[in-house]
């Protein structure tokens, strides 16, 4: 990246949904954006059988001239347990544009898409050790739902976070408290009841979950 890219203001920026027909011209910068903080090794299959199937849950930020600032990758399916599931399988943010809402914005764009098509609900793992994506997800209203010891490769564990999109009994409205002790910012969950929602350490959790 040219330190003019990394200038470039954050109003700069676009905001595009994947389509197939940009894999020549985004996908690499996508696989190399990804793989230079994340530390699971994806192959390009893994990137394919996404961007194949739910290219239009993939969203990216590009500056003017067309670089990949930042990238959120999704699926939406059929889960086991009857839900309607989304996943956030990957998000990154160039180290130079970071600290400015552009993930924040791509994880707004994928939550409406998902939740445009019907989710129930979304999740997603993160380390437990990574601040800034547990600060985004939980001021968005994500929950801590579980523990994954040891859950990737290089070892480290992870948080299973999850957000609701809706209720067995309707849409409710947030009721959690964030870090600074106010309502979560744009998006809530909607849990059966509200008191399936705790606090434990500071930080929003589902009752009865996994999370020590
Ligand atoms: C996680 C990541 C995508 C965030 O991108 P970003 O564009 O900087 O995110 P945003 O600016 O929308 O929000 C980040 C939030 O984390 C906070 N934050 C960032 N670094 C932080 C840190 N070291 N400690 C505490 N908070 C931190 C920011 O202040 C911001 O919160 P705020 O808006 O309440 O102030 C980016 O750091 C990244 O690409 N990391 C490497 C890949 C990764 O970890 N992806 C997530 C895997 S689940």
């Amino acid at each position: 990246m040219s330190n003019s890219d990394a200038q470039s203001s954050t109003s700069d920026l676009r905001y595009v949904q994947y389509h197939g027909s940009k894999e020549s011209t985004y996908l690499p910068a996508i696989r190399q954006l990804i793989s230079k903080d994340l530390s699971e090794p994806y192959s390009i299959y893994v990137y394919r059988y996404f961007l194949y199937q739910w290219g239009h849950l993939c969203y990216m930020a590009l500056d003017p001239s067309g670089n990949l600032i930042g990238v959120v990758v999704c699926k939406l399916e059929h889960h086991r347990s009857g839900t309607f599931r989304g996943y956030i399988a990957m998000l990154a943010v160039q180290e130079a544009h970071r600290g400015k809402g552009i993930a924040t914005q791509l994880v707004c764009m994928a939550i409406d898409a998902m939740a445009e098509r019907d989710a129930d609900e979304i999740v997603l793992e993160t380390e437990v050790t990574n601040t800034a994506s547990l600060k985004l997800y939980e001021r968005l209203g994500f929950l801590r739902s579980k523990r994954l010891h040891r859950y990737y490769l290089n070892g480290n564990t992870a948080f299973r976070l999850v957000l609701y999109l809706k209720a067995g009994t309707g849409m409710k409205r947030p009721q959690q408290l964030d870090d600074s002790g106010e309502l979560p910012a744009q998006y809530g969950y909607s849990a059966t009841s509200f008191d399936e929602i705790g606090v434990r350490d500071g930080h929003p959790v589902l009752e009865g979950s996994q999370v020590p």
